[in-house]
């Protein structure tokens, strides 16, 4: 089966690759086309374990980046749309990209070709606005939904092992193309309507804002009561044997908020779907309300334990989580604009992997450190604003520094 693949960026190329390595002939496409050189040459856009093993070995073989979204789609048995979906301002989804891409394939796309949009849109979308798009082109191709579930940092390990397929199809040919090509996989593959299959991904994403909103408001009241031990008290939650082995307690820990490109667009997304069907979304409405309170709440925290304005503050960790050099919607950018804004303008900054990427995108009048080591010497105060673990034990290495451990994370004496 030949396979489409348009975006190439987390999800599009971590597809691509996904099924290349299970034997499938794929073709990607992205309107980046700096990207599609860099892809071509071999060499990973993004930092993700394994994915960059993945591109050497099929590159030139399984898996072709194409010049044009002609060539990517024509002779295609199957096309992924894994575009990006970002927010709009008022918290909807921007399907522009969606759309701009089945543009780009209506001349050329095969009347068999099945047509799958693996980025993430809020229920209701295929069958109230995509299908009616392709329709409106002249085209007949069947249209399905196959919401994707992986972890950034996670990437290749999360799309190769799929705890479960999720696939919202309204027809035979879809259905058929899509079991076929998860059955490498070896995973439960739910064929559900194409709206519960959106819904899933927003239940799944929603369910994680929450509990991570649900420690940060937790961690907050713990402070102002005070005299609590708030990261022992978490995992002493953790053991409770309805939790205990849980891969989940992770989002049930306080930090400085969700950031990255899901959970707060997603979020946001959601809760404008359920403002249009005419239903108040108060828990959701708390869960994004308390998020985007916490930078300025850590900013504030962090601002309360030094001396003066003058002081040179340092930051841990740029990117939105470990082991990730993702930037968007970083906490860390938030808090040091917050501090910035407050007066608090001598700020040394410095993580393991993102900071070139964190530069780029987010040009704050700071100082980036080229270690840890350097920014423990040069600040008398340092927040922990990633919970990367080589950070973990910088206490007991610089024992004359005020640490603030924004994550809730830093190993005690
Ligand atoms: N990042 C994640 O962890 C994750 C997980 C699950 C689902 N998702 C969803 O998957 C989708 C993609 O997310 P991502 O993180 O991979 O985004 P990304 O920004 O990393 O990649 C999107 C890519 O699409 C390309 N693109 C834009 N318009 C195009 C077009 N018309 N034709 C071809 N390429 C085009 C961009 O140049 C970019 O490289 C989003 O809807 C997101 O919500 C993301």
């Amino acid at each position: 089966m030949k396979v489409a693949v348009f975006g190439l960026g987390f999800v599009g190329l971590t597809t691509a690759l996904g099924f290349a390595d299970k034997g499938f002939e794929v073709r990607g496409y992205d309107t980046n086309t700096q990207r599609c050189a860099e892809i071509s040459r071999g060499h990973l856009p993004f930092f993700e374990p394994g994915l960059d093993e993945a591109l050497a070995r099929h590159i030139g073989k399984t898996f072709l980046v194409a010049d044009s979204a002609l060539e990517a789609v024509e002779a295609s048995d199957v096309c992924f749309v894994c575009v990006g979906t970002p927010g709009l301002p008022n918290g909807s989804a921007d399907l522009t990209s969606l759309l701009a891409c089945i543009d780009s394939v209506s001349e050329s796309i095969p009347d068999q070709c099945v047509l799958i949009v693996k980025s993430t849109v809020p229920p209701g979308t295929v069958t109230e606005q995509i299908t009616p798009y392709v329709r409106t082109k002249g085209l007949k191709n069947p249209v399905a939904v196959n919401p994707e579930f992986l972890r950034e940092g996670m990437c290749w390990e999360d799309f190769m092992h799929p705890d479960r397929v999720v696939c919202g199809v309204s027809d035979d040919a879809a259905e058929d193309v899509l079991l076929q090509l998860y059955a490498p996989f070896h995973a439960p593959v739910h064929l559900v309507e194409p709206n519960t299959a959106e819904f899933i991904k927003y239940l799944s994403n929603s369910l994680l804002a929450t509990m991570i909103s649900y420690s940060n408001e937790m961690s907050l009241l713990a402070d102002a009561v005070g005299s609590i031990d708030t990261a022992r008290a978490f995992h002493i939650l953790h053991e409770d044997k309805r939790l205990a082995g849980a891969g989940i307690n992770s989002y049930i820990y306080p930090g400085c908020g969700y950031g990255g490109y899901c959970l707060p667009k997603d979020t946001a997304a959601l809760a404008a779907v359920a403002q249009n069907k005419g239903i108040e979304p108060r828990i959701l409405n708390g869960v994004i309300s308390l998020n985007e309170e916490m930078p300025e709440r850590t900013a504030e925290k962090i601002a309360r334990a030094v001396n003066s304005k003058d002081s040179k503050i340092g930051i841990l960790g740029l990117s939105f989580k470990p082991g990730s050099d993702d930037v968007r919607d970083s906490p860390a950018a938030k808090i040091i604009s917050a501090l910035i804004k407050a007066g608090y303008d001598d700020l040394y900054v410095y993580d393991p992997i993102a900071t070139e990427e964190f530069r780029r995108m987010h040009r704050l009048p700071i100082y980036y450190a080229a270690s840890a080591r350097e920014v423990c010497e040069a600040c008398d105060t340092v927040a922990l604003v990633t919970a990367w673990a080589e950070f973990g034990s910088i206490n007991k290495e610089f024992p004359e520094t005020r640490f603030i451990d924004c994550r809730y994370f830093l190993g005690k004496a």
